[in-house]
This record gives C-alpha cells, sequence and structure tokens, in this order.
C-alpha cells in the first residue's frame, strides 16, 4: 500500500504541471470563455453557456510564408483583465442606443523557444456573444508579418443544422443559402448560422476587417471549423509590418433566431466614429434608372436605348420629387459602359458623362426640387482603372452636390485587377487584403468630400459603418437584381434567410418594392404585400423603391406605404421568427412616434400571432394594414392584397395571416396625446 502511494505521488510529480484554464465569464454570467495551454504549449480556448460547452476546445495561431509557425511550444507570459459598460448612440441605424457592456481578458503568449516570438489574444464576452482578435505587438523577431493562414478554430460542440452560403465560387456572395447538417458544410462564406440539436443559435462572423484577408470556414469535420482567409496575388494572405491586432473573430450566441438579430456585437467590436459631426450622412429612399436596365427595357451603354438620357433622367427627378424621395440613382451616365464592360472595365471614365446625360443641369435640377442624384462607379473590379481617377470623381460629385455614391465591383472570382507595387497588375479576391485597403481609400476619400458610398459586389460587412458612417450599406448577397433574370431568380424563402445570415453583418442595399412582380420574362417569388414587408424586414438606411415608376403609377395604394416607410430607427424588435422560414419586425420611426411592421414568410402561408406591446401604452394609433389578399399567393397570384385600417393600442394582438411567400406592413400612426 505505501508502496503504491509512493508510486502515485512519484507519477503526479512526474507529470507534466498543466495550469488551470483561465476564465473570463460575461458580465450576466451567461457564457464563459476558457483559454489554456496543452502540453504541446499549444493555445486554445473554448465557450460554454450557462454552464454547458457550446464550442469545444479550438486552436489559435498562424502559418507564415517566411517564418516558422506560431501555434505551440507556447506559455502564458502573463494575462490581464477590464471590464466596460460603453454605450453608444448610432447616428442612423436599427436602433438610437446602444448597449455595450462586456469583460475582457488579454492573454500573453510567449513562445518557450527560440526566437521567443510573442502574440496576444484578447477576448471580449457579451451576454449575447464572444469576440476575440489576435495583437501582434512590435517585436525583433518578427517585425513583418507575413500570414499564409490563420489556424483559428470554432468547434461546435452540438449538433447543428447550418444555412450558409459556399466561399470561393465563381459568383463572389451571390449564391442560394444551403441549410444542411453542419457535417455536410464545405467551405463557407460568414456569417455563417447554426442551430444546434438543444435550439440554440450560433452565427460565426467577423468584425472590423480592417487591412487583412477575410475570413471563411472550412468544415474539417466532426463541427469543427478552420478560418481559411481569402487568397492574394503576393502569396502571402495578409501582410502587415507589427504592430497590428487582426479582425475580430466573432460568435453571436442566442436562445432564438430572434436573438440572434436583436444583437450588437458586430458594431460593438468596431472602433467608434472617426468622423466627427456626420449629420451629413442622410438616410434616405430612392428611385432610379436602374431596374429598366435590368429588364433590357434600356441599355447601360449609349445608343438608342440608352437609359441615362437627360429626359429619362429628368422624368425620374420630377416623380422623386412628387413622390417624397430624396435620392435618384443614375446608372451609365458616365463613358466606358462598351458590350464587354464586365470583362475589364477599362475603359470607364469617372468623370466624362455621355453626351445625352447632361449632368450639370441634372444636378442643378434635381436639387432645385429637393432630390439629389446618387452617383455610380461601376468598376467591374478593375481598380487599377479607378483608384487613379477616384479622387477627381468624387470631386467632381462635391461640386454638383451629389453626397451619395454606387461603388460596383462586377468581376469574376478572383478577377479584380489591381496595380501591384511593382506597377503591374495584379489579379486579387473581393475579400482579401487589396479590397479591404480599397474599400476604406474610397470611404475615406469620399468622406472628405461629404459623400456616403454604397457598394455592390463589395467586400463583406464587419460593421465598419460605426468607424464610417458614411459607409451606409452594401449588397454581398443575391439582390432584387435576380429577380429580373436570375436562373434561378429568389425563392421564396431567400429574405427569411438573409435576415438571420447576410444581414447579420449589416444593411444591405437590396432594392426591395418591385410591385410589378414581374421580372424579365419571368416573374417575382412573391405577394405585393410581402415586397412592402422588405422595407422594413431588411435593414437598410439607403432604401430603393426599385420598380419602375409607370408601375408605382399605376398601383398608388400599395406604393404609399413605400411613400410613408422610414430609413432611420429609433427601436427595433424582433417578434418572432425561424431562420429561412419566417420573421416579424417591428421599429419605431427615429423622427416620429410612428411604428412599422414587417412580417415575411418562406413558401408556406402562416399565421404569426403578435402581440402590439412595443406600442407606447396609453396610446392610440392607426394601423394601416397592407396584407395578403385571402386569394393571394406567389405562384399563382401576388397581386391580391387588402388595404384596411384599424385602431390599435398595446393591450392588442393582430393575427397575421401570410400566404405563400407572402407578407404584411403595418404602419402604426400614433395618435395626438
Ligand atoms: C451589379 C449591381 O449589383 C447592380 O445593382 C448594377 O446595376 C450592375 N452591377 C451594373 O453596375
Ligand atoms: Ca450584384
Amino acid at each position: 500500500m505505501i508502496r503504491m502511494l509512493i508510486a502515485l505521488a512519484a507519477a503526479l510529480i512526474a507529470a507534466p504541471t498543466l495550469a488551470a484554464p483561465i476564465q473570463v465569464a460575461s458580465p450576466g454570467g451567461v457564457l464563459t470563455v476558457s483559454v489554456d495551454v496543452n502540453p504541446d504549449g499549444r493555445p486554445g480556448y473554448s465557450v460554454s453557456r450557462l454552464g454547458r460547452v457550446v464550442i469545444a476546445p479550438s486552436r489559435l495561431g498562424f502559418l507564415f510564408t517566411d517564418a516558422p509557425k506560431l501555434e505551440r511550444n507556447f506559455t502564458i507570459g502573463g494575462e490581464s483583465r477590464r471590464s466596460a459598460d460603453e454605450p453608444w448612440e448610432q447616428p442612423w441605424g436599427e436602433r438610437r442606443f446602444v448597449c455595450n457592456r462586456y469583460n475582457e481578458l488579454r492573454i500573453q503568449l510567449t513562445e518557450k523557444v527560440t526566437p521567443g516570438r510573442r502574440l496576444d489574444v484578447v477576448f471580449r464576452v457579451y451576454d449575447d456573444g464572444v469576440g476575440f482578435r489576435y495583437e501582434f505587438p512590435q517585436q525583433a523577431s518578427l517585425p513583418q508579418v507575413n500570414i499564409a493562414e490563420e489556424i483559428t478554430e470554432f468547434a461546435v460542440a452540438d449538433a447543428a443544422t447550418a444555412w450558409w452560403i459556399p466561399a470561393f465560387q465563381w459568383n463572389r456572395e451571390e449564391y442560394l443559402y444551403n441549410k444542411t447538417a453542419i457535417t455536410e458544410v464545405g467551405i463557407a462564406q460568414t456569417p455563417m448560422t447554426l442551430r444546434t440539436a438543444n435550439g440554440l443559435h450560433i452565427a460565426f462572423h467577423e468584425a472590423a476587417l480592417v487591412d487583412y484577408s477575410g475570413m471563411n470556414l472550412q468544415n474539417e469535420g466532426h463541427g469543427r471549423f478552420r478560418a481559411v482567409l481569402t487568397p492574394s496575388s503576393e502569396g502571402a494572405k495578409v501582410k502587415r509590418a507589427a504592430p497590428f491586432a487582426t479582425p475580430w473573430r466573432t460568435m453571436q450566441i442566442a436562445d432564438s433566431a430572434a436573438g440572434l438579430v436583436m444583437n450588437d456585437l458586430i458594431l460593438n467590436l468596431n472602433e467608434p466614429n472617426r468622423l466627427g459631426d456626420v449629420r451629413w450622412v442622410k438616410p434616405f429612399k430612392y428611385v432610379g434608372v436602374w431596374w429598366e436596365m435590368h429588364l433590357d427595357k434600356s441599355t447601360w451603354g449609349p445608343g438608342p436605348r440608352h437609359g441615362a438620357n437627360t429626359a429619362n433622367v429628368r422624368r425620374h427627378i420630377d416623380f422623386a420629387a412628387s413622390n417624397g424621395f430624396r435620392g435618384v440613382l443614375v446608372e451609365g451616365w458616365n463613358e466606358g459602359w462598351n458590350d464587354d464592360w464586365f470583362a475589364s472595365g477599362k475603359d470607364f471614365s469617372f468623370t466624362k458623362a455621355y453626351p445625352d446625360f447632361d449632368i450639370e443641369e441634372l444636378a442643378r435640377y434635381a436639387r432645385s426640387k429637393g432630390v439629389r442624384l446618387i452617383g455610380h462607379h461601376e468598376t467591374a473590379g478593375n481598380i487599377a482603372v479607378y483608384e487613379p481617377q477616384l479622387e477627381a470623381a468624387l470631386d467632381l460629385y462635391q461640386r454638383l452636390g451629389i453626397d451619395a455614391v454606387k461603388t460596383g465591383y462586377v468581376a469574376d472570382m478572383g478577377g479584380v485587377q489591381a496595380r501591384g507595387a511593382d506597377g503591374r497588375i495584379h489579379y486579387e479576391w473581393h475579400e482579401g487584403q487589396v479590397m479591404a485597403r480599397h474599400h476604406l481609400k474610397v470611404v475615406t476619400e469620399a468622406a472628405k468630400r461629404r459623400i456616403a458610398v454604397n457598394a455592390h459586389e463589395p467586400i463583406k460587412d464587419t460593421g465598419l459603418r460605426r468607424t464610417y458612417p458614411n459607409w451606409v450599406a452594401r449588397e454581398g448577397a443575391r439582390g432584387m437584381e435576380f429577380n429580373a433574370w436570375g436562373q434561378p431568380p429568389n425563392p421564396p424563402e431567400h429574405e427569411a434567410n438573409l435576415v438571420f445570415t447576410r444581414m447579420l453583418a449589416g444593411p444591405m442595399d437590396f432594392t426591395p418594392g418591385v410591385i410589378s412582380l414581374e421580372g424579365k420574362g419571368q416573374k417575382i417569388q412573391s405577394t405585393i404585400a410581402k415586397q412592402l414587408a422588405l422595407y422594413v424586414v431588411l435593414y437598410s438606411p439607403i432604401q430603393m423603391a426599385a420598380d419602375l415608376p409607370e408601375n408605382y403609377e399605376a398601383n398608388p395604394k400599395p406604393f404609399q406605404f413605400i411613400k410613408d416607410v422610414p430609413a432611420d430607427w429609433s427601436e427595433t424588435r424582433v417578434l418572432n421568427g425561424e431562420v429561412g422560414d419566417f420573421v416579424t419586425i417591428a421599429r419605431k420611426d427615429r423622427k416620429s412616434e410612428n411604428w412599422y411592421l414587417g412580417a415575411i414568410t418562406d413558401e408556406q402561408g402562416r399565421v404569426l400571432d403578435v402581440a402590439l406591446s412595443f406600442l407606447t401604452p396609453g396610446r392610440k394609433y392607426r394601423a394601416q394594414i397592407y396584407r395578403d389578399g385571402p386569394a393571394a399567393d406567389y405562384r399563382t397570384n401576388g397581386k391580391d392584397i387588402v388595404i384596411e385600417e384599424r385602431v390599435v393600442t398595446s393591450a392588442d394582438r393582430l393575427m397575421l395571416q401570410l400566404a405563400p411567400g407572402g407578407g404584411q406592413a403595418i404602419r402604426f400612426v400614433a395618435s395626438e396625446r
């Protein structure tokens, strides 16, 4: 017995001493992150929620192109902690005040072997999510960091269903969402959203993608995902001089799908506004010379069917002015729209208008009617042609009082053309480091001239609107244009997928409101009521009324909702929802006491029981209801709509009846007190 005890004691002494994991809990104790270093000196983290592991031990580290990997032989050289409660106000947004409460843990990792490099990992733990990032300190042994790959992992502890789009595909972000078991995911873009077997919802994404390459997620099997960075023509996917910090790797975690949307993690992990007073950034609605080109009723390029001609644009300005829209987008106004513009973008001028588009006079005419033209810079992904013209192009807009620009990067995967330091053209990816730099250059140059930016075929949104509030929206998913010519067009579940995936990243310029329900020779898989509901459901501070003016003129009653609905909110509530199935969102107008509600469904008809408890108690509201009519069905009759009014209070409930592929939009007009 004594010999056994001695042997046991000796074994204990000989065993490698493993420090207890270092833990940090969220302010309300909901989430806990544990960090440790295994016997090989490999650092890892895990996340538990209310005592249950949701992210199992997951690796951290890097591979470099020109230095040994940094992922083992570490010791924890120190830790520090911080707590913060830093509420802030959005200049525009889904809600005015944002709560920002977290506990932070910084772990200093030091290599035990030569050259003894250092790497910090910083965790910010909220009750509804976790963000962490790496910080490379200045150090003689790693002054220039050339990253081949990140080996950050996310090991999902439970079986789960995933909603995801594939990464590194021909058509960038413009894919329909897959719904599969996580074991069936390939390489996914972020945000990727999961629902575990226990009903927990988790979305993986990133925040503050600055001077770095975008992260995708590679399925490694058994619920384990690993970061895969977007390629670069340089070999190394990221090249940075230390010191610097990576983007935050984020996990939004909630009991319900609605909880994922009511979540400000991505914004909170971004730096505060750097532009100072941004009252010049105006949320607004707009119309445009746009859908007609997608329908092939007119052309971007010059010729007899050129859409951007002075008379047509004047007609749109008049239409905008008489219906209360601030903006008129005009595409195809500038030289360079040759027949295969998308193949190279080499001919684009961003200062020379086609002769049948009198930009000076139209900008003046618009302003005289309280309307602004919206500039358009389609680059076809050729930033080697665009960047040298950027400042002059923005100067022109500033001089003409054009205070918003839509940029576009239509190019296939890996088809962005950028001029390298060697003076040659390099082929890059839309979400690589070169484009992260490019977009910020456009946004900061635009900000100097008080111009807002709406990027299409963009780099993904990672919440940078907090730091640069003139970066108002992006596309970055299948938008309305696919209903014109997409094969297939967007199916009824598409928007119910977007709300819980793409929209977690930030505002989308989806361009809703095609109430004619007609694409180019194909039907839009929607009802009219759903088109209206999208203005509330799909958040953007700039919202297009995308249909042709004549279609709105022919349908003045449903059009009234589009005229009334604001694009800026003081509060947002997600009342119900399931990923890819349905969602109901209520938002309060930033400028009045009025509330708006949008509900949408997929191909299933549904009845949604909604409590109006978000309304101010004791107040009466006129509910102007735009609902699917009894015959409405996206397959047979999308146009059946009932518009009615009733008086409601916060004590009431509504049974929202949505047709297959349908929706409902309600404006709650507050009575005078
Ligand atoms: C693709 C954009 O998403 C669309 O809105 C635009 O009309 C075309 N490119 C042309 O720039
Ligand atoms: Ca597009």
